[in-house]
């Protein structure tokens, strides 16, 4: 697929190249199929224990109604599917359709008490009403979203009163070697292995400039609260390089 001007490209204010949708939707339309095969050789194999981090802090249990932003091919939308089992039901959304066929294929594999419902949706205009998610649960999504302000409203809208927010996002290591060594990884490491495994190197480009101009966890922290939800918890894993951020609808 040749590669849609980038979101970062200054000609976008002016309107000449694809809104910020359009190229995320593109990107990850193209690089569906091997998806999880870069994830998990571009983590180290360590990205299901950051999704197994993110489903604890959720505080999921049997019975509850969770939401999936961005659920792309499903697997976080199954570890809460697992969490709430047998009676729960999760409802996981995204843009992509190739992702989320995707993820319906891996969810026909799951035990019969796992309940998903894969469904095509915006993060800024999820398709369901007021208050009826118990808990909101997102990976990797909040940084790819063209308006950041107006998803975290809907995820608030759609939650019950005291329900959760889990996000769990990319960001940069504070300092040292580890900031370096992390830059070197996202620039160098990865996009080597985007390109053996999906023979493309646009969007890994993508991924690296995504997490550099993204907010760093004290102002998206900031954000969850301006959005209105409070007790709002960070937690660095990996020296900063991987943040779970946690916020009650009040
Ligand atoms: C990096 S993938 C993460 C997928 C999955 N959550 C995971 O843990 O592997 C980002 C996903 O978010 C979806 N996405 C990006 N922007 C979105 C938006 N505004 N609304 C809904 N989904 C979005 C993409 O299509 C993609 O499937």
């Amino acid at each position: 697929m040749p590669p849609p001007s980038s979101p970062f490209d200054p000609a976008r204010a002016r309107g000449a190249v694809p809104d910020k949708e359009t190229y995320v939707r593109a990107l990850f339309d193209g690089i569906s199929p091997r998806y999880d095969l870069f994830n998990r050789l571009a983590s180290v194999g360590l990205d299901q224990g950051w999704r197994r981090r993110a489903i604890a802090a959720a505080h999921l249990r049997p019975g509850m109604r969770v939401l999936d932003v961005g659920s792309g091919t499903g697997d976080l939308a199954l570890a809460a599917a697992e969490a709430v089992s047998p009676t729960g039901l999760v409802a996981a959304c995204d843009l992509s359709l190739p992702m989320l066929r995707l993820a319906a294929r891996k969810g026909d594999r799951v035990p019969a008490g796992y309940h998903v419902r894969w469904i095509t949706g915006r993060a800024e205009q999820l398709p369901m009403p007021d208050g009826v998610v118990d808990a909101v649960v997102s990976g990797f999504v909040m940084r790819n979203v063209s308006d950041l302000r107006r998803a975290l409203a809907e995820s608030r809208r759609v939650l019950r009163s005291g329900g959760r927010l889990v996000i769990l996002e990319f960001s940069r290591p504070s300092g040292g070697l580890l900031r370096w060594g992390h830059c070197v990884w996202l620039t160098v490491g990865a996009p080597l292995i985007g390109w053996l495994t999906t023979g493309a190197r646009w969007p890994f480009t993508y991924l690296w400039r995504s997490i550099a101009e993204s907010l760093d966890p004290t102002a998206f922290a900031a954000r969850m609260r301006e959005a209105g939800f409070t007790g709002v918890v960070v937690t660095a894993l990996l020296g900063g390089a991987v943040v779970i951020y946690r916020g009650v609808n009040p």
